[in-house]
């Protein structure tokens, strides 16, 4: 990211209780992502209908601003939406433009979303509430729906600004996924839709495209981006997008590949300031689906070498492109374990709607199913894990704005482990996953990261320990559970753990329960004297 982005928006983008008017990327680092597709999420009249996944379902930006308190409840302060151009109109052999990504005219808004006014509206809401707003956008392509026969016949002329043939490269298809020049100069995935691809090294492209976001950006007052498909425009026209913007960007690299990622975030000239982190994606994926945690391990390890700055990456395991993470395992233990991992890890945390209610789709479109099937239940695992998880780690940040400056220390990864301490050594949050399932067993392993006697809580059982000389506490594993423990004096002031038991051997009888740990607790706090500690 350009030194200019960084100047001044920091301290008004953290003071402001309100909105920062230019989000740059250290005030995005403390932020929590929640990633809404707009037409799955919720609808103008909080319809509950069904719909077949290729269609639209309806969703509107009205119907998420009246949903709000949805995703502030799980302490997300940060929404990832749709696209909001105007798409095509037609219906498709791989069906309608329900996702926004198949833009026509990006000088209107979406109407099949909603208005202008709401738009601006949901802006408002969102602002009031101290949440920002990150807007997917596609400069790679603009769609056509097309008969298959190739080379594809399109009308230029339909496309606004884009209304002429010359802001294209020629058709071709792309097939070589390993030559740059064929991926970003050639067309992606002809089938259904044309995708014609936008000549962005083109001058009066870059003209077109950095004025349109400019625009975009205040009109809408927009904090920050999601750039779609960027590995597919060339490296020289995302920087300038980027910074004619004036707000933060994700771009979309998709590869698990250490150098081919870390590229884009070079130490000596950023082409982006950030990118969703799918190196670590691949791996936490295996990690839970018969592999180990070793390889997750080096892959960090190797970003923090390669990349500028692996802390405006974005974390996630889930997201609108990839099998939902209980289409391949849905023991819901292992999904609290990354959901954990998610939250907790370096990075600005990013989960996909549906992820807290342990939804189970595969393939686009499955994983797009519709948010209101679950009753928007706020009562479910997923649902009060990420409300603990995002408190735990805004009280970290608030306690101790170091904690968002350093990588973490990675404490163990192992077979079946994965621990790791962030944050200042006076103030440190750590937290150890594992992939033994539900069915794990019990059994006490010691992780490091404290000091000597630090008295700690383990947040997500609400049980307390002291650390011992080296400043190890024992971890009671069992049933799988992930572990996150920070100081016990961290914890005043907050509501988090308002009942805190001893921490002991779990039984092996299966799971025990955080609130069946925390009612027994209540006892206990009394007995030792740490009732101070009922807020
Ligand atoms: C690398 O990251 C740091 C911290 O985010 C940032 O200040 C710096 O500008 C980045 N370097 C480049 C070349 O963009
Ligand atoms: C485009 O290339 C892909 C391989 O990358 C191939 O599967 C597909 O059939 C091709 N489509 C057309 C329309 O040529
Ligand atoms: C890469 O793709 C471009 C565009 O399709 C092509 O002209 C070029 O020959 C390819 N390069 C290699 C090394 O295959
Ligand atoms: C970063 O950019 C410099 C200058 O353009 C280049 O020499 C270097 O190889 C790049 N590093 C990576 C990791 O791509
Ligand atoms: C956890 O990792 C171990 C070691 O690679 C593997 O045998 C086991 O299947 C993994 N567990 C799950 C649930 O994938």
């Amino acid at each position: 990211m350009r030194s200019s982005l960084l100047t001044g928006a920091i301290a008004a983008a953290l003071s402001f209780s309100g909105y920062a008017a230019a989000a740059d990327t250290e005030a995005w680092k403390s932020r929590s992502i929640y990633q809404v597709m707009i037409d799955r999420f919720a609808r103008t009249d909080g319809g509950e209908v069904d719909c077949k996944l290729y269609e639209f379902c309806g969703g509107t930006w009205k119907g998420l601003t009246n949903k709000l308190d949805y995703i502030q409840g799980m302490g997300f302060d940060a929404i990832q939406i749709s696209p909001v151009n105007k798409n095509i109109d037609e219906d498709t052999a791989v069906g309608e433009p329900y996702h926004g990504y198949w833009s026509q005219d990006l000088t209107t808004v979406n109407p099949k979303f909603g208005t202008k006014e709401d738009l601006k509206e949901l802006v408002d809401e969102l602002h009031k509430r101290d949440m920002y707003l990150m807007v997917d956008v596609v400069v790679n392509h603009m769609a056509q729906k097309f008969d298959n026969i190739v080379p594809p016949k399109v009308d230029y002329s339909k496309f606004k600004p884009f209304n002429n043939e010359k802001y294209f490269h020629s058709y071709c298809n792309v097939t070589e996924w390993e030559n740059s020049t064929n991926y970003q100069n050639c067309w992606l995935y002809p089938y259904g839709v044309a995708l014609a691809d936008i000549k962005t090294e083109s001058p009066d492209v870059v003209t077109l495209f950095t004025k349109w976001i400019k625009d975009l950006v205040s009109t809408y007052s927009i904090d920050g981006l999601r750039i779609d498909a960027a590995k597919h425009v060339n490296d020289e026209f995302l920087p300038k997008f980027v910074e004619a913007s004036g707000v933060f960007a994700f771009g979309e690299v998709l590869t698990g590949v250490t150098e081919d990622m870390c590229r884009y975030q070079n130490k000596s000239k950023n082409l982006l300031p950030g990118m969703p982190n799918y190196l670590d994606f691949y791996p936490l994926n295996e990690a839970f689906n018969g592999g180990g945690f070793e390889r997750l391990g080096e892959t960090r390890a190797q970003a923090v070498d390669s990349c500028n700055d692996t802390l405006a990456l974005g974390t996630f395991i889930e997201n609108h492109d990839m099998p939902r993470f209980a289409s391949q395992n849905d023991d819901l233990t292992i999904a609290k374990n990354a959901m954990t991992y998610v939250i907790m890890a370096d990075g600005i945390p990013t989960v996909y709607q549906g992820q807290e209610q342990h939804f189970k789709g595969g393939e686009t479109p499955s994983n797009r199913e519709p948010l209101w099937t679950s009753k928007y239940d706020t009562t479910a695992p997923l649902y009060v894990l990420a409300q603990t998880l995002n408190k735990v780690r805004k009280n970290a940040i608030k306690k101790s704005p170091d904690y968002l400056k350093k990588t973490s220390k990675v404490l163990i990864a192992d077979t079946n482990h994965f621990c790791q301490s962030k944050g200042p050594a006076d103030n440190a949050v750590v937290f150890c996953i594992t992939n033994k399932s539900s069915k794990g067993d019990s059994y006490e392993m010691s992780v490091g990261g404290f000091k000597d006697s630090d008295e700690v809580v383990e947040v997500i059982s609400c049980a307390s320990s002291t650390a011992d000389g080296l400043g190890q506490v024992n971890a009671f594993m069992g049933a799988g559970e992930p572990k996150i423990w920070v100081k016990k004096s961290a914890l005043e002031g907050t509501d988090i753990c308002p009942k805190i038991t001893v921490d002991g051997p779990k039984e092996d009888s299966g799971a025990v329960s955080a609130k069946g740990a925390a009612s027994a607790g209540v006892l206990m706090a009394a007995v030792l004297g740490t009732a101070s500690l009922l807020l």
